[in-house]
């Protein structure tokens, strides 16, 4: 529920390892420039479906749209556009190409009570810039405020990494979240414990122990309003091993074999159907996918890199050179 696939020979690279694995997935607009209307969208969706060649026919990408200030006869035509699902908050300059975001909540009113009225799904991508470690615990009461004032609005924090934000998912209906796999894996501890390492470096940043137990609890736990979002973000070797290292963890390769090698040792292989997909159906209405992937329990070895077509175009996978005890083992 939760997918950065790129452009150009990135997209190409990226977009078949979850199309192979994976039903559908929400395709991020944080793109150069961004995907910001219905044109822009369309012509986005059609690169996909090329980039994932064979795996395209039973892949849906769930396009999302950059907010800004659209109007209601703009959200009137998304809504009615092929492939279209929800609109995308990104307060500005939080993320990897995120500068065209919203300053202000304010400037976001008309357009969100629009969305109200619509039925479109608000996802936000939950942190301001500021303070690194508690930059979640800071974004909280926006939720809650936007819970307030917009009802009616499906609202889904995406990829919450503390457990302060739990407790919101139980007082507000409107509520949702999804959780990633490398914040159910890893701490800061991972990042920065040792010597840094900036493939963990992602946005939320990975947080505390205590955090991940209590993610941990609630999702082995069962529950029904988080959903998995990968918030697989790849990005060039040159971009992560360096100065001004980019935030992004490429898990979309791994994911499937990961988590179920998580859920198992946690007792809660019942769990993951609903978690990567059944709670995301019911909350959106989402139709079943009929698609079928088998995962074994049998050892395989997570690749060093990914290459593309260009020397640009080379990606560090996570868990990359790594065992995993699970593969999926037909597709
Ligand atoms: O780590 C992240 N990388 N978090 C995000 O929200 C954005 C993403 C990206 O686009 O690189
Ligand atoms: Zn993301």
């Amino acid at each position: 529920m939760h997918l950065h696939l790129r452009d150009g020979e990135m997209l190409k690279l990226a977009a078949p390892h979850s199309a192979a694995d994976f039903a559908g997935a929400v395709v991020m607009p944080n793109l150069v420039p961004p995907v910001n209307s219905a044109e822009t969208m369309a012509a986005y969706r059609s690169r996909i479906a090329d980039a994932a060649g064979t795996f395209a026919k039973d892949f849906s990408p769930l396009m999302t749209v950059f907010l800004q200030k659209q109007s209601y006869e703009e959200l009137e035509n998304l809504k009615t556009a092929p492939g279209f699902f929800a609109m995308k908050l990104y307060p500005a300059g939080a993320t990897t190409n995120s500068d065209g975001g919203v300053r202000d909540f304010g400037e976001a009113e008309e357009t969100l009570r629009a969305m109200e009225e619509l039925g479109i799904p608000l996802l936000v991508h939950g942190e301001s810039n500021g303070f690194v470690m508690d930059r979640e615990t800071e974004f909280l009461p926006v939720y809650r405020n936007l819970a307030i004032r917009f009802p009616k609005l499906k609202i889904c924090m995406e990829h919450i990494s503390t457990a302060a934000a739990l407790p919101l998912l139980g007082e507000f209906e409107n509520l949702f979240a999804t959780v990633t796999l490398h914040h159910l894996l890893y701490t800061l501890d991972d990042l920065a414990g040792g010597l840094l390492n900036p493939h963990f470096f992602c946005k939320p940043i990975v947080k505390r122990p205590e955090d991940r137990a209590a993610l941990r609890e609630a999702v082995f736990g069962g529950n029904a309003k988080i959903m998995f979002g990968s918030d697989s973000a790849p990005h060039p070797v040159s971009k992560k091993e360096c100065a001004g290292a980019f935030g992004g963890i490429y898990s979309a390769p791994v994911l499937l074999p990961a988590l179920a090698e998580l859920f198992e040792k946690n007792n809660a292989l019942g769990m993951l159907n609903d978690f990567l997909g059944g709670n995301a159906r019911r909350i959106y209405d989402l139709p079943k996918a009929t698609k079928k992937i088998v995962l074994e329990k049998k050892t395989q070895r997570v690749p060093e890199i990914y290459c593309g077509a260009d020397t640009e175009t080379r990606v560090v996978p996570m868990l990359a050179g790594k065992e995993i005890a699970w593969s999926v083992s037909e597709r």
